[in-house]
């Protein structure tokens, strides 16, 4: 087999601003055969199978009729995170390998049933946190396991977008839906990464959170303002006793530097490490202000070829779906790939916790949320009973 047939369920602003490129524009594309799309956006749907010549009959509005109606051996899943569950089950139960953009899902339980899922049908299931392919945190990842700072003890992550991508009155709107920054959080959309970066990095597994929430800037604009959080800093603790606080928002001014400014320390007993990850060397000045562009993450080069770990992620997922359909994926490589940091399942669990975290919060201060702190253990047990818990090495 040289190309995996795809069907896309999904085909929103993270199509717009990454997969499309992956699916046409990439050194993957000869790999994927984009067979088909479903979803229930007239519009969305309608903009991917016009540009991309997907024919009328192959656009679905709903994705069971989709993978009923198509031979195919992989899906990807671009639906909003509480809706990831239900169409990876379908697709790993149709017999089809499936990708998922970060994170795995909202909740444990969601996470859980995926896991189950792609355990019971023995399909591959590769979760898309683009992190995990950038240079600089793979060879931290290295440098760290190799030993070479000794123990994580304490580490600080920010992430903060423009405010253009949270706020419904930007034109264009970066999301589909006008209400998407009141339906997801900083949490969600940003905590994750960092948090699944920096668990990748040390292999600890967290056991408690807490969260704390800023609210001033998205509720002031106009003329739609938004009900949600402009800014979250997130406390994780880990079984070592090390702690890390991640914060993560989408208000600063839209004349910021980089879309997304972010960075991270990492403090251990025996060194620390900085990753500046928003200064990645290619600084620009020219009528429009100063900017610093990242290549590493999605680079539009001259020949019309879109490269960066924000393709090469996903694109290595697909690689080893297509490897493991000729036999040819390494038997610790597929081990790999179900083990439930790979599949994202300690990143759903602080994810879950921080947003109980905020909903158990209490008001200090104007616009400010202090969160309870949550035991994820505990949370874990209740929402998947002990023995799952101890699956998941508690
Ligand atoms: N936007 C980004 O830059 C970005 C980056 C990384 C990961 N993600 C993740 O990608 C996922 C999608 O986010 P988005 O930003 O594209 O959201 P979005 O709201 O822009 O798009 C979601 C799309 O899913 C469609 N959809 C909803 N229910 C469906 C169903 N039952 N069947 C088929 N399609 C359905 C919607 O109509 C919409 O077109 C989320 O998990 C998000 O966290 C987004």
């Amino acid at each position: 087999m040289e190309k995996l047939r795809v069907g896309i369920v999904g085909v929103g602003s993270v199509v717009r601003e990454i997969y499309q490129y992956l699916y046409f524009r990439s050194d993957y594309s000869s790999i994927l055969d984009i067979k088909c799309v479903a979803d229930p956006n007239d519009q969305f749907r309608n903009w991917f199978g016009d540009t991309f010549g997907i024919p009328k009959e192959k656009r679905y509005v709903d994705y069971a009729k989709m993978f009923a109606e198509n031979e195919l051996d992989a899906a990807q899943i671009n639906t909003p995170d509480h809706i990831h569950a239900a169409p990876t089950i379908a697709a790993l139960e149709a017999g089809l390998d499936v990708v998922v953009p970060k994170p795995t899902a909202a909740t444990v339980k969601d996470t859980h049933a995926m896991i189950q899922a792609a355990i019971k049908s023995k399909r591959l299931l590769g979760i898309d946190f683009h992190k995990r392919e950038d240079p600089r945190l793979k060879e931290a990842e290295a440098r760290y396991q190799a030993g070479h700072y000794g123990q994580f003890q304490a580490s600080t992550w920010y992430m903060l977008d423009k405010l253009l991508v949270a706020d419904p009155n930007h034109n264009p709107r970066f999301f589909a839906s006008p209400d998407f920054a009141e339906k997801n959080t900083p949490i969600s959309f940003l905590t994750v990464h960092m948090c699944d970066a920096l668990i990748k990095i040390v292999n600890l597994k967290p056991v408690a959170v807490q969260a704390t929430g800023f609210a001033h800037k998205l509720p002031s604009l106009k003329p739609i303002p938004v009900k949600g959080y402009d800014l979250v800093s997130t406390e994780v603790t880990f079984e070592n006793g090390a702690v890390a606080t991640i914060h993560t928002g989408w208000h600063l001014p839209n004349t910021a530097h980089a879309t997304t400014v972010q960075s991270a320390r990492i403090i251990c007993s025996d060194g620390m490490l900085d990753i500046n990850l928003d200064t990645p060397g290619l600084h620009e000045i020219h009528p429009d202000g100063i900017f610093e562009v990242n290549p590493l993450f999605r680079n539009f080069e001259k020949d019309g070829v879109v490269t960066g770990y924000g393709i090469s992620s996903p694109g290595r997922i697909y690689q080893r779906f297509l490897a493991n359909r000729n036999g040819k994926l390494p038997e610790d490589v597929k081990r790999e790939m179900y083990t439930p940091t790979e599949l994202g399942f300690y990143t759903s669990l602080v994810l879950e916790g921080a947003e109980l975290s905020l909903k158990k919060g209490t008001q200090t201060a104007p616009g400010v949320t202090k969160g309870k702190d949550i035991d994820l253990l505990q949370l874990l047990k209740e929402q998947l009973g002990e023995d799952a818990a101890k699956q998941y090495g508690y």
